[in-house]
């Protein structure tokens, strides 16, 4: 199993979907620590319920962005980490730590990218009165929301939708997806070849569209 590191900020609802994925015997990724930024995040809580190494690494406690990243790369040094996934990491990294990690630095953004970069991408879809809206699975690039996409997961835009009702719609599709993408990843059938991903799998996301 290919060790990874998941690293999150609040809620942690993704990294409770991989906790449960990586349960299965057959999963190739292995969650060898969960770290957060936020010593308040409430997602810490549930992965020292389940059994798994927690840290840690408070941005505040840092002079610098790059004191900050390099405490957080040795920490994940420390447990022999290989792929590292963000899941709700609300931190920008600079492009040491991505370059560092590039082609093992994974993200998931909650809208179809290149649409909807940044924040409140819910608000953002319903004003733009977009039909469908989505998460991205990417490699993660220096520049914010960035990188060869993995993989996407699309939902409908309803008449009645709120801000709220199509976040808990796209944040289900996000479980599913990321903790594929993830496999995908561990198992080596997703490798970037230049500015795309080639996956190397006969079907892939109809499931996912919703
Ligand atoms: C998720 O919707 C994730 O896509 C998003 O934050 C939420 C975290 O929820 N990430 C970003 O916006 C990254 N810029 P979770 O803590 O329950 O997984």
């Amino acid at each position: 199993k290919t060790k990874i590191a998941v690293l999150i900020s609040g809620r942690g609802s993704n990294m409770q979907a991989i906790i449960q994925a990586a349960k299965s015997e057959s999963y190739p990724a292995e969650i060898v620590v969960v770290v957060s930024n936020n010593p308040d995040a409430a997602g810490l809580e549930y992965a020292r319920e389940a059994g798994i190494e927690t840290e840690v690494v408070d941005h505040r406690e840092f002079e610098t962005r790059e004191e900050f990243e390099q405490a957080l790369d040795a920490v994940l040094k420390l447990y022999d980490t290989r792929i590292v996934c963000l899941a709700g990491f609300m931190r920008l990294l600079t492009p040491w730590f991505t370059e560092r990690w590039r082609d093992l630095l994974l993200n998931i953004h909650p809208s179809l990218l290149p649409a909807f970069k940044g924040l409140h991408t819910h608000e953002r879809a319903l004003e733009a009165g977009v039909r469908i809206h989505g998460c991205t699975v990417h490699y993660v690039r220096p520049e914010m929301d960035d990188g060869p996409i993995i993989g996407q997961a699309a939902v409908p835009v309803l008449p009645d939708d709120t801000p709220d009702t199509l976040a808990t719609r796209v944040v289900t599709a996000e479980h599913k997806l990321y903790r594929q993408c993830i496999a995908l990843a561990c198992s080596g059938k997703a490798r970037v070849a230049g500015s795309r991903v080639r996956l190397q799998v006969r079907e892939f996301g109809a499931e996912l569209l919703m």
